[in-house]
């Protein structure tokens, strides 16, 4: 049944849908419904205005003028740490790190603190449900030191067994990297219990928060994650930046990860003094331009707040469950208890590939394959999914549109 709660409107839709002027935008002659948001969310104007801003009055590379526009550019640039540094509850500025993305963030951490302090015959441990991304990083990793990755298994609701997690954790156990949301089912995982299980082991916890940190209050602090890691694009902001959190004791442990410019206090031939939090990890000239422009993106989400957008989206994801579901032949993948707004299925004789064809047809964006996780689209025994992940400008009439759009596909291809 389609739950009531269906018509929840924390925030004027239509109002918040102007903000973003793609979504005016026709594709095949159809009016765009864009479902792609977890590969990236759309732009709302006041970040593409922060962008040509920052282009059309302040260019200049940051920290080390001392002229004018040296001195705005730096300024806009660290208001951005600030904005991060609340947007998560860090502690200390100097905790946040600004890199390209989730990606170079996680093998920032295994470059750095896992060459430092992994060992031959260490454990690392991970899950079913990990991207790539937090997949692959930690392989290479343990094949450099001779460590083993263990893996958290998955359950048929693309739930994470917990009493396997235990089971895994010996005095070899080092570090576990663990997505907060994962891309392709939806699935949140119990981040808090798993880190406080870490923690009575001293084993430090990594929480990928690619997926999470546009939808879910994030307190790294109340958390107590020792690493935690996010991109802009994802949270409305623009492409090309990520943050690494870590908390401050373990970054002023850890060796720079690149050597340059920015991330030194001293250099003669005999040798180098590396410089201070947050700069020894952001070597040469960063992405300033984008950077900036993610500030508004996050003052944007702040505006309209996250619990209100949560709230949308959850009824937003119940009804296209329910409705997807009442498809014959649709299977949706992924009945975890808690999700993000991410709907993942798969239709009885139809490729996922030939579904998505069909949908951008009639205008409709999803993403369609194995979003990154082959090891669980594996678990599942699927080549891939159909994906469609809502955001807070998507609308029930741009579900209704999806369906429709479904159910003639799936006339079409069976
Ligand atoms: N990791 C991104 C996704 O899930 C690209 O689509």
């Amino acid at each position: 049944m389609i739950s009531a709660d269906t018509d929840i409107k924390p925030f004027d839709v239509t109002a918040i849908r102007k903000e973003f002027p793609v979504l005016q935008r026709k594709v095949k002659g159809k009016n765009l419904v864009y479902f792609d948001n977890a590969a990236t969310a759309q732009k709302p104007q006041v970040v593409i205005d922060a962008l040509v801003s920052y282009y059309q009055q302040f260019n200049a590379n940051i920290h080390r003028g001392i002229h004018s526009l040296a001195e705005e550019a730096t300024a806009a640039f660290e208001a951005t740490r600030d904005t991060v540094k609340d947007f998560i509850n860090a502690k200390y500025r100097e905790e946040i790190i600004f890199t390209h993305g989730v990606t170079e963030s996680i093998n920032l951490v295994a470059a750095t603190w896992g060459r430092q302090n992994i060992k031959e015959g260490d454990e690392i441990i991970i899950s079913g449900m990990e991207h790539h991304s937090n997949i692959v990083p930690w392989q290479m990793l343990c094949q450099e030191k001779k460590a083993k990755l263990k893996i958290i298994p998955v359950d048929n609701n693309g739930e994470l067994i917990m009493d396997e997690y235990e089971k895994l954790i010996t005095l070899k156990t080092k570090i576990i990297s663990i997505v907060h949301a994962s891309n392709s089912l939806g699935t949140i995982n119990p981040v808090k219990e798993i880190i406080e299980i870490a923690h009575q082991h001293n084993i430090i916890v990594l929480v990928d928060g690619a997926q999470s940190a546009v939808h879910l209050d994030i307190d790294v602090q109340n958390m107590d994650c020792d690493f935690f890691v996010l991109s802009s694009h994802k949270i409305y902001g623009p492409t090309g930046v990520g943050v690494l959190y870590g908390k401050k004791e373990l970054l002023e442990e850890m060796p720079p990860y690149m050597g340059g410019g920015e991330m030194i206090k001293e250099v003669t031939f005999d040798g180098t003094t590396y410089n201070d939090l947050p700069y020894k990890f952001e070597a040469g000239t960063p992405n300033i331009a984008d950077t900036v422009a993610f500030k508004a993106a996050l003052d944007f989400v702040n505006e309209v707040g996250k619990d209100n957008i949560r709230k949308y989206e959850v009824a937003l994801t119940k009804y296209a469950m329910n409705k997807l579901s009442q498809i014959e032949g649709v299977r949706l993948v992924g009945a975890a208890k808690h999700k993000t707004s991410v709907v993942s299925f798969i239709v009885d004789g139809v490729h996922p590939q030939d579904m998505g064809i069909l949908l951008d047809n009639y205008g409709i964006a999803v993403r369609t394959g194995h979003h990154c996780c082959q090891p669980l689209m594996n678990r599942f025994e699927i080549p891939g999914t159909v994906r469609a992940s809502f955001a807070m400008y998507n609308t029930k009439e741009e579900v209704d549109e999806l369906v429709k759009g479904v159910e003639k596909a799936v006339k079409m291809l069976r």
